[in-house]
Formats: C-alpha cells, structure tokens, sequence
C-alpha cells in the first residue's frame, strides 16, 4: 500500500491582522515536533511575507492564485508575486471562491497549472452542495468525481498536487461529514485519480478532509482509510484549537 505523508493545512480566509502573526509563531512552534507530517498555514495574502519570515517548520501558503502570468486584472494575485512574497504553495478552487467568484472547474485547472509552473504546491478542493447531498450518496460521489476531473491540472502529480474533499454544507457549519460518509467519497476519489491518472500517481495523491474539523473530531476523521490530511478552517486560527488537530495526525 502506497504510504502517504500526512498533511494538516490551516486556511484562515479573510480573517487575520498583523497582531495575529503570534498565532503564526505558535503554530510553527507545533509544528517543529512533527517532522513526520506536513503542516501549511493559508494565510491572507497581506500576511504572507512576514508570516513566512516566521515559520520555519511550517509552510505558508496563499488561499488563490490567477491563472494569468501577469496583466490587466485588478484586485488579482499572481503567483510570481505569491512565490515572492514567500508563500510555498495555494489553494485553489475552495467553495466559496466557486460560489462567490463564479470560479468554473476550467479556471481552477488553470490556476493550479500557473501555481505549479512557479513552483508552488497545490490544495485543490472538490465538494458537493446540501442539495446534491440530499439527491443520494450516489449522486453526491458521482457530482463530486465528475467536478475532480474537470478541475485537474494539466499534468497533475502527486507530488505537488493534493485534492480536498470538502462538502459545502459542512463548512464552517459545525455539521461535519460522518466517518462513514468521508470513508465512502474518499474511496469514490481515490478510484477517480486512480483511473485517470494511473496507478502510481492516483494511489499517491493525497486526499484531505475539510468541513468543521476540530479537536473533538480529528482524530476520528484523520484515522478513516483515505484521509490523508485535514483543511481546517475555524479551528486553524489559534494556536490552542489547531494544536489537538495536529497532534491526531
Ligand atoms: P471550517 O472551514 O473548518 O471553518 O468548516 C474549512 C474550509 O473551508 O477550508
């Protein structure tokens, strides 16, 4: 069975000033004891550069990244300017990015394909809505596989490219996916990368859980078969509610 290192990535959307940069520090403190697992903090990109001149053991990573090299797109971030500003890698695709920003599954391609040609690593997140849950499991895994495929990259490899399972209707909710529910669509997953990538890369890909992961429920979510890893909202922007997530991986 392929081993997969664990990755536990804290993605604190719009919310954190400079005061917040301790909490930064504390949790590159957790995360110098853990040189078995992978810990990333998506930080807002005002406070990349000098969250990054702080972590050492933990990366730093941007929360979105355009999928032009540069150009007339106010507002945006590329990922030159990223890589500069000391993030290692991105998200892409997270849910409220396609529901706010009419993100498509094309440009979230596009931007993990930009993000890679500058050398950053990628958490690309796939997740399905209330109302296709409620259509069925089946329906739910067949909505959610079909929005991995057209979300992948050009050239998707294992080795800077993670997926995110993160179901709409459990984040930031405090309703998280049972064990039984994640166990089923990360198996669904894991069948989709293998077919479409093959056997070596597709069992190597790493597939995170997120969803309203806390302290009370990692544990249980980080030892289903299939989760390698948690994006953690909430309970990633302190250094006390991210502390017991990292230690159950
Ligand atoms: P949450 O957010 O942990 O606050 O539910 C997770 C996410 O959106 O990445």
């Amino acid at each position: 069975m392929t081993q997969r290192r664990k990755l536990i990535a804290g993605n604190w959307k719009m919310n954190g000033l400079a005061a917040q940069l301790e909490d930064v520090s504390a949790i590159d403190a957790l995360a110098r004891g853990r040189g078995d697992i992978d810990v990333v903090l998506f930080v807002p990109a005002t406070l990349i550069a000098p969250a990054a001149a702080r972590a050492k053991h933990a990366a730093i990573g941007a929360q979105d990244v355009h999928q032009a090299e540069s150009g007339a797109f106010t507002g945006n971030l590329s990922a030159a300017m990223l890589v500069e500003a000391g993030a290692k890698g991105t998200i892409v695709g997270h849910s409220e990015r396609r529901q706010y920003q009419q993100e498509t599954s094309a440009d979230v391609a596009a931007k993990a394909v930009r993000a890679h040609a500058h050398g950053l690593s990628v958490v690309l997140c796939v997740g399905e809505t209330l109302d296709t849950r409620e259509q069925g499991d089946d329906v739910a895994h067949a909505f959610v596989s079909d929005q991995l495929v057209a979300s992948l990259p050009e050239g998707a490899d294992a080795a800077w490219l993670t997926i995110a399972y993160e179901p709409v209707w459990a984040i930031g909710t405090g309703k998280v996916a049972s064990p039984s529910q994640v166990e089923a669509m990360h198996a669904a997953l894991r069948a989709t990368l293998v077919k479409t990538l093959g056997d070596a890369n597709g069992n190597a890909m790493r597939i995170l859980y997120g969803g309203s992961v806390s302290g009370d429920n990692a544990a249980e979510l980080l030892h289903t078969a299939n989760v390698d890893g948690a994006l953690v909202g909430g309970a990633s922007l302190t250094a006390a509610k991210f502390g017991p997530i990292v230690e159950a991986a």
